[in-house]
């Protein structure tokens, strides 16, 4: 009789990446422990460097963003902060743009400026200019493109430029475009930012970041720092990320084709004042945005016509398809509210009226489109009401 539990493995074969949990790596010898840190930063000496799934994981995003590395972190905002920790110091001049996301803005003049790092956020369309502002003790430069909440496209070859001839490290935050629109390592930016959060998770069910390199030593660098900053992406959420890679390409194709005709849709209505979105011909980044990146991209930004603030609420009260929230790059469409105050308050900023922001989703486009013109006809009722 065969026993059943002699070998749990045997004829075990599956399409699904295994999830390998371990706080404890086990050694074989007393001589293996010793040496244990001389495994990373590929290998594994303690579970918060990371287990085979999460090598898993970063194999192929560093194979996707056309990369040599790649670490994995618990959020998108992880993998930001924890890249521009592992080489920016008291001393150091950091400059980021005006469109980055928020939360990088804040943690760098909230707490890098408090531990002496000089802050300088410089306008997005800056271009060949940045060189200005480029002092001997600069050390990073990040860029976000485009920017995502009004979608400022910058120059980045001219932005790469100006750092390399300076010797300056650059960051990217590619989450907008993804690696099959744009790939900043290519394009000679020394770090990539994926926010897998969005579109590489693709469901609204899990956080996870990345940060891409080309070079061994900054990857030695941000395993080391992912450690000492205690940035473990746990390996559910890494098995998430690695299924929502699988239909990346057939998603990002779908959302970005629906995005395109909604967005269209929504510049010829006439309660709307401005479509923020690159890949309209009309868009101010159109021209940047068409000689860097390749087609595609879900979430763009609407100006409504100036109205009151009841106009906006009973927009969103309207909509169906579209459930109110911050997040985007999912299958269920989302939209989100930067009231004016925050747009005034913001340093370049490109308008002083409020955003509304859309991520459109794998819902059927027409039925985006009459969710939307419904929403429209009540924004417009309060007006003239
Ligand atoms: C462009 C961009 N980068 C980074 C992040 C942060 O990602 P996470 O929510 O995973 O921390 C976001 C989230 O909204 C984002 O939109």
């Amino acid at each position: 009789m065969n026993d059943p539990h002699a070998d749990l493995n045997q004829n075990f074969n599956s399409l699904s990446p295994a999830v390998y949990r371990g706080s404890t790596v086990v050694f074989d010898t007393l001589e293996d422990f010793v040496d244990r840190k001389q495994r990373q930063p590929g290998g594994y000496s303690y579970g918060i460097t990371g287990t085979p799934t999460a090598r898993r994981l970063e194999r192929d995003i560093a194979a996707l963003e056309g990369g040599g590395y790649c670490v994995a972190t618990p959020s998108g905002q992880s993998a930001l902060c924890t890249a521009v920790m592992g080489f920016i110091r008291g001393g150091d001049h950091l400059l980021i743009s005006a469109a980055s996301y928020g939360a990088l803005q804040t943690f760098a003049r909230q707490w890098l400026a408090s531990f002496g790092v000089e802050v300088e956020i410089y306008a997005p369309d800056i271009g060949a200019d940045i060189e200005r502002l480029i002092r001997p003790n600069t050390r990073m430069i990040c860029l976000e493109a485009p920017g995502t909440v009004t979608m400022e496209m910058p120059d980045i070859p001219a932005i790469v430029a100006a750092a390399k001839e300076h010797s300056v490290m650059t960051l990217m935050d590619n989450t907008w475009a993804s690696p099959l629109a744009f790939k900043p390592l290519q394009a000679g930016v020394d770090l990539s930012i994926e926010a897998a959060t969005k579109f590489f998770g693709g469901h609204s069910d899990v956080l996870l970041g990345a940060i891409s390199m080309r070079d061994h030593g900054h990857y030695e660098t941000l395993r080391e720092t992912q450690s000492i900053m205690g940035q473990q992406a746990s390996p559910e959420d890494c098995f998430l990320v690695l299924r929502g890679l699988e239909t990346l390409r057939l998603r990002y194709d779908a959302q970005s084709r629906s995005a395109l005709e909604v967005a269209a849709w929504m510049q010829s209505h006439p309660q709307v004042d401005k479509v923020l979105f690159p890949p309209l011909a009309g868009d101010p980044g159109h021209a940047v945005w068409k000689r860097d990146f390749s087609p595609g991209g879900c979430l763009f930004s609407v100006i409504l016509k100036p109205a009151p603030q009841q106009a906006f609420s009973a927009f969103f009260a309207s909509l169906k398809h579209f459930s109110i929230g911050a997040s985007w790059g999912g299958v269920h469409s989302l939209a989100a509210f930067y009231p004016a105050a925050i747009q005034k308050g913001r340093a370049f900023s490109k308008t002083d009226q409020p955003v509304v922001r859309l991520s459109i989703g794998l819902e059927p486009t027409q039925a985006l489109i009459d969710d939307l013109a419904d929403a429209l006809r009540q924004f417009e009722r309060q007006c003239m009401g």
